[in-house]
């Protein structure tokens, strides 16, 4: 894992971005990894920087998203799809068709997993997987105790992770209880991984990464067997390692 420390959050977007534009500019057709969050947030603001004023075009990238919360009506402004067309698509000139996310209201789960699953091999693998990282380790919502083998599958949402999500709703009663994701060995397939961590909140969680224990209990650290995986990591981040 190569790991970068940077000062602040500004900056951290700023490195992801120029990493994320340079692969689009290499490969106009690269198939990217999205993920949701606070954290590529402003990864994404640069990226529509980016488009606007130097004209960098994503017209023929084709984009997978981590995860979606499983029920929520896709067009709930807490979906992770409204969240990816208001914070990105529609400010880039990406066809929406070249735009993959689970299906959370999908009447049989078990088949949207296999298709999802089935599409990310179909048109990628995928070249640049973005990943922001849950304070107990998740990664997509891949929660404590998920296999290393798994690919796209259903989950049940950590409390904690309900509780740190919880801000985005009007009270945790309607935060959803399960959602889709990508599994880890899904997530293993991409090509290049970049992970990005900002805040003291996430300091613990770096520490843990960069410990290099293996294991179920801290899904992220199965990034360890990637073998090219960026960690951008700002001051506050790592300030415990
Ligand atoms: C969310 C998402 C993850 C994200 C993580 C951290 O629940 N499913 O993909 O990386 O938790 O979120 P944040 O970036 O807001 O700290």
């Amino acid at each position: 894992m190569n790991t970068i420390v940077v000062e602040n959050y500004e900056e951290m977007s700023r490195r992801a971005a120029e990493i994320l534009e340079q692969q689009v500019s290499e490969n106009p057709h690269s198939v990217l990894g999205l993920a949701t969050g606070s954290t590529p947030l402003g990864l994404y603001a640069r990226m529509i920087e980016g488009h606007q004023q130097r004209g960098i075009s994503y017209e023929h990238v084709q984009t997978f998203n981590l995860d979606e919360y499983r029920g929520l009506n896709k067009n709930h402004p807490n979906s992770y799809r409204i969240f990816m067309i208001e914070n990105l698509f529609k400010q880039i000139d990406i066809s929406m068709s070249h735009t993959y996310i689970p299906n959370g209201q999908a009447h049989s789960v078990e088949e949207e997993c296999l298709r999802y699953e089935a599409l990310i091999d179909r048109i990628g693998p995928i070249d640049l997987q973005i990943l922001g990282m849950g304070t107990n380790g998740h990664i997509g919502f891949n929660e404590p105790g998920t296999a290393e083998e798994s690919l796209t599958h259903i989950i049940e949402l950590d409390d904690s992770t309900r509780q740190n999500n919880a801000r985005f709703f009007e009270s945790l009663d309607e935060v959803p209880t399960h959602a889709i994701t990508m599994g880890i060995a899904s997530i293993l397939k991409s090509r290049k991984i970049l992970l990005l961590a900002s805040g003291e909140q996430k300091a613990e969680a770096v520490k843990t990464l960069l410990e290099k224990n293996i294991s179920e209990d801290f899904p992220a650290s199965f990034l360890w067997k990637h073998a090219d995986v960026t960690l951008i990591a700002d001051r506050e981040a790592y300030r415990l390692v």
